[in-house]
Order: C-alpha cells, then sequence, then structure tokens
C-alpha cells in the first residue's frame, strides 16, 4: 500500500537518512529511536511537507509527489508540535479545520460530531480547550488528522504527556483505527508503543536497523538476558564488566537486570528480552531518555 523506495535525505552537506526501505500494509507501526534519530524527518517525507533527496515512496504504486492533491486526500497527520487554539472548543476547532480542508459545512457538522463520540470527547464539545488535559488535546489532535477518515494515518511522537490511563484510551482508539488503515506513529519511549504497534522499526545511524513485530525483535538479545543479586558495593565493577539494564532495591541488595555475553554463573536467572531491553541494547551508545 504505502512503500519507501531506497530514500535517503540530506539538509546541505548533513545525510539525516540514507537508503530507507520500508513496506506498510493495515496496522499499527511504531517509528522507534533515541532524540535525533530521524522519526520526524522520515515522517515529513512520507507526509510530502519535505522531499527525499534521493530515492521515491509510493501509494498504491503511484509516487506520492505525483499524486499530490489525491495522495493528501488520504493522507491525515498529528504532528509534533501540535498548534491548536486555546479559546476555541473542540467542535469549533474540528469545525474552523474542515473548513480549511475544503469539506462541506453538513457533511463537516456531521463529521465531527462522529469524531468527538469516536475520541470520546462529545461530553466536553463546547468546552473551551484551555483546561485540557495532554491526553484531551491530543485526542483532539488525532480527531482533526482523522476528518477527511484518511488511509494512511501519522502521528508525530502522540504519547508525549499522557497519563497511564490516558495511555490505554490511545492504544485502544488507535487499534480500532488500524483496522482499515496505516497507522504509522513515531516515539522514543518505548512502553508507549510495545502494547499498541504490530511491528516496530528501529532506526539507528540513518537507517533502518529492524523492522519487525516485537516478538521477533525480542529475540534478537534472547538468551542474553539475566537477573541477579548483588552487593552495593559491587554495582560500579558489574556495571564496567556487562550492560545493566535496570536496576532495583531490594531487601538491602541491588536486583540488576543485565546482558551478558559469556557464559552463565550459578546465581544468575535467565530471563525473556523485553523491547525495553532490546532499546537498551541497541542504542546502547546513544544519550537516551529514558520514561516509563
Ligand atoms: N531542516 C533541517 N535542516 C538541517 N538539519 C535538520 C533539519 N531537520 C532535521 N535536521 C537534523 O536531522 C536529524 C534528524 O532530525 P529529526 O527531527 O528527524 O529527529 P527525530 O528522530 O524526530 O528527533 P526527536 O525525537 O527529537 O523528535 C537531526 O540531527 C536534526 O538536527
Ligand atoms: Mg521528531
Amino acid at each position: 500500500m504505502l512503500v519507501i523506495n531506497n530514500v535517503s535525505k540530506e539538509f546541505g552537506n548533513f545525510c539525516a537518512l540514507r537508503n530507507i526501505n520500508l513496506e506498510f500494509t493495515n496496522g499499527v507501526y511504531g517509528l522507534l529511536g533515541p532524540n535525533g534519530a530521524g522519526k520526524t524527518t522520515l515522517i515529513k517525507m512520507i507526509t510530502t511537507l519535505i522531499f527525499p533527496t534521493k530515492g521515491e515512496i509510493l501509494y498504491n504504486g503511484i509516487d506520492i509527489v505525483k499524486l499530490d492533491g489525491k495522495y493528501r486526500d488520504r493522507l491525515g497527520y498529528l504532528p509534533q508540535e501540535f498548534g491548536y487554539y486555546k479559546s476555541y472548543s473542540p467542535k469549533q476547532y474540528l469545525l474552523y479545520i474542515s473548513a480549511l480542508k475544503g469539506l462541506v459545512r453538513h457533511k463537516a457538522k456531521n463529521r465531527v460530531g462522529e469524531l468527538l463520540k469516536l475520541v470520546g470527547l462529545e461530553n466536553v464539545e463546547n468546552k473551551k480547550m484551555r483546561k485540557f488535559s495532554g491526553g484531551m488535546i491530543q485526542r483532539v489532535g488525532i480527531a482533526q488528522a482523522m476528518l477527511n477518515d484518511p488511509k494512511v494515518l501519522i502521528l508525530d511522537e502522540p504519547t508525549a504527556g499522557l497519563d497511564p490511563k490516558e495511555r490505554v484510551r490511545f492504544r485502544n482508539l488507535l487499534a480500532e483505527l488500524s483496522r482499515d488503515r496505516v497507522v504509522i506513529l513515531s516515539t522514543h519511549i518505548v512502553s508507549d508503543i510495545e502494547s499498541i504497534a504490530n511491528e516496530i522499526i528501529m532506526i539507528k545511524d540513518k537507517t533502518v536497523l529492524y523492522k519487525d513485530s516485537i516478538k521477533n525483535i525480542c529475540k534478537i538479545i534472547q538468551g542474553r538476558v539475566y537477573e541477579t543479586e548483588i552487593d552495593f558495593d559491587d554495582a560500579q565493577n558489574f556495571r564496567k564488566e556487562y550492560l545493566s539494564l535496570s536496576e532495583k532495591q531490594e531487601n538491602g541488595k541491588l536486583v540488576v537486570r543485565f546482558i551478558s555475553e559469556q557464559s552463565i554463573e550459578n546465581n544468575w536467572k535467565s530471563v525473556s528480552p523485553n523491547i525495553e531491553d532490546v532499546f537498551l541494547y541497541v542504542y546502547n551508545d546513544e544519550n537516551l531518555v529514558q520514561e516509563s
């Protein structure tokens, strides 16, 4: 449906992305990488806001630049910096965006009503957005991206600032939306896509390192993740020898989860890797922003 063919992007002399090859069918895709990895750059190319220096992006076999308006009619986009109007109600705002997008007034009214229900804001549809929580604003953002019932829905860092309850709601909404469209979302917070993405795309060194299901990606470090208890005094040496993934204090000891490439010791417990472990392993040498 959506195919990225050997796409590279340069800004002057700086290469932001190199030889990206990807294919998307209906479902949720999580674009994962630390700050500056190139997620927004890739997303902006998929939304035709910027153009590849090399390569092409095809929608149903045709270059999206050639499709132009026909492609954009099928595209929904929530930018990383989403601009809304605090003194508008969600209903006013969505009607305003509908007008900008050229929807006929009576159709727009119906669609806005449907969407407010879909994102669970019908009870506050006439309230000013000034007092909305991060999650409520984000749902307004998703609703505006959904106005034209897009076949390709792109969300750039949509989970920043959501509380746990809002995250669950967001997950369920995306699962529903992805039944009949491609949904691509970017994040540097692993736990946010762990349970919603059908596939994860990991960007490293300006290119795609992995594109696979979470289950398969976790296999990369299968058999190398352990947990053990150590004394606090030994922590520093331990970290020098092994890649520590997480640490917690328990009964005066330190329980560490770590990666070891070598043979197993007696008091180590082998554990199954999760996507967060893989993330830490893959981006070990980069500056990470970790949240949970
Ligand atoms: N218009 C531009 N001109 C020059 N360099 C740019 C431009 N846009 C992005 N870059 C550079 O390209 C790289 C990738 O940036 P991008 O914004 O795509 O990263 P990101 O993965 O979205 O990061 P974040 O998680 O912080 O949003 C960065 O080094 C950035 O400085
Ligand atoms: Mg970005």
